[in-house]
Parts: structure tokens; C-alpha cells; sequence
């Protein structure tokens, strides 16, 4: 059984929806949230859940190991993040090289890197006109949003659709594939 630990730091649907596939799994569990905001939704998603959370300190995560040796000891196989917004420290990619995955709501290369998240990219797809976005699952590198693309699902942008309906149609496509897609990476 392969043990995979969610960082998260937002409301936290898409932990849910790993954490909801991988209950009754062969394949692996989700055995620990991470999240550096303890107002964070995913928290009570994990207590709801009853899989523990790591509170991550920035010192510690930054200046520290990265909480690399914690998870470590945890064996875990893979290292999800799911709307986790600071970089991951060398030391972590180090422990865990091709181990840690993203997911990005927008298709990469286009509309990443720094200050590139959340509401951001949808405000700047539609202003850009783009006919078409997506989501883009990808290795995590010590750049943000640079690693090896795994998989990416487009969605088509109608004249109507505005930032926040472009989010759900995001959202409804992450729902979908990012389970799925995690469960082929840890068969492989
Ligand atoms: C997702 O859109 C993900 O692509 C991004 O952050 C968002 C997290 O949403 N990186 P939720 O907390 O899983 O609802």
C-alpha cells in the first residue's frame, strides 16, 4: 500500500476528492495533510477524515529540511500538492526526486510561474481572450511550475464565460482527473 501525504493550503476540494478515491484503494491512502494557514478549509476536511495534519512552519520548511526527514519517517511514496502556494525547498526535492506533483489550473506553459495562482490565472486567461484552458498536473522542479509535464485536460472558454465560471469548469476537470491520475503514477 503506497502512503501519499497532500499539501494544501486552500479550501481544499481537490484533498478531498484524492482522500475520497484512495479510502477504500488497493493502491495507496492518503495518510497526512500539510498546510501552512491554520484557517485552511483542508484542515477540517482532515479532522472530518481523521488523517493527521502537519502544521508547516515557514522557518522550518525554508531554513529547515523542508519537513523532509517528518515525512520521510512516515514513508511516504508521493507528495501531492493541491493548491499549496510556496515553493518547494531543495532539501524536499532532494529526499523526494520525481516525487512530488502539482496541479495547476491553467495549461502550462502558459499563464505560470510566480504570483501565477488561484483567481490570478483565471482573471488573466479571460483577458487574454483565450478560446480554450485547462489543467496541467506536472513534476515539481526547484522553479514553480517548471517540472515535467504528467498529463493536462483543456476545457473550452465561451463569450460568456467570465473568471469565476471559467474556476468551476477548472475545478469540475481537476475533480475528475487528478485522483485518477495520481493512481496511474503510483501503479507505474
Ligand atoms: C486548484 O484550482 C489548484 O489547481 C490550485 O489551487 C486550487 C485549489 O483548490 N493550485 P481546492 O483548495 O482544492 O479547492
Amino acid at each position: 500500500m503506497k502512503r501519499i501525504a497532500v499539501f494544501a493550503s486552500g479550501a481544499g476540494s481537490n484533498a478531498q476528492k484524492i482522500i475520497t478515491h484512495f479510502k477504500h484503494s488497493n493502491t495507496a491512502r492518503v495518510v497526512v495533510i500539510a498546510c501552512n494557514k491554520p484557517e485552511a478549509g483542508v484542515i477540517s476536511i482532515a479532522k472530518t477524515e481523521k488523517i493527521p495534519v502537519f502544521m508547516i512552519e515557514k522557518e522550518q520548511f525554508f531554513i529547515g529540511d523542508g519537513y523532509s526527514e517528518a515525512l520521510k519517517a512516515r514513508s511516504i511514496d508521493l507528495v501531492v500538492l493541491a493548491g499549496f502556494l510556496w515553493k518547494i525547498p531543495q532539501p524536499l526535492i532532494d529526499v523526494f526526486p520525481n516525487k512530488i506533483i502539482n496541479i495547476h489550473p491553467a495549461l502550462l506553459p502558459k499563464y505560470g510561474g510566480k504570483g501565477m495562482y488561484g483567481m490570478h490565472v483565471h482573471n488573466a486567461v479571460i483577458a487574454a481572450k483565450e478560446q480554450e484552458s485547462g489543467i496541467t498536473i506536472h513534476y515539481v522542479n526547484e522553479n514553480f511550475d517548471e517540472g515535467a509535464t504528467i498529463f493536462q485536460a483543456k476545457c473550452n472558454i465561451s463569450s460568456e464565460d467570465t473568471p469565476i465560471t471559467l474556476a468551476d469548469k477548472i475545478h469540475i476537470l481537476e475533480h475528475k482527473h487528478f485522483p485518477a491520475v495520481i493512481e496511474e503514477i503510483l501503479l507505474q
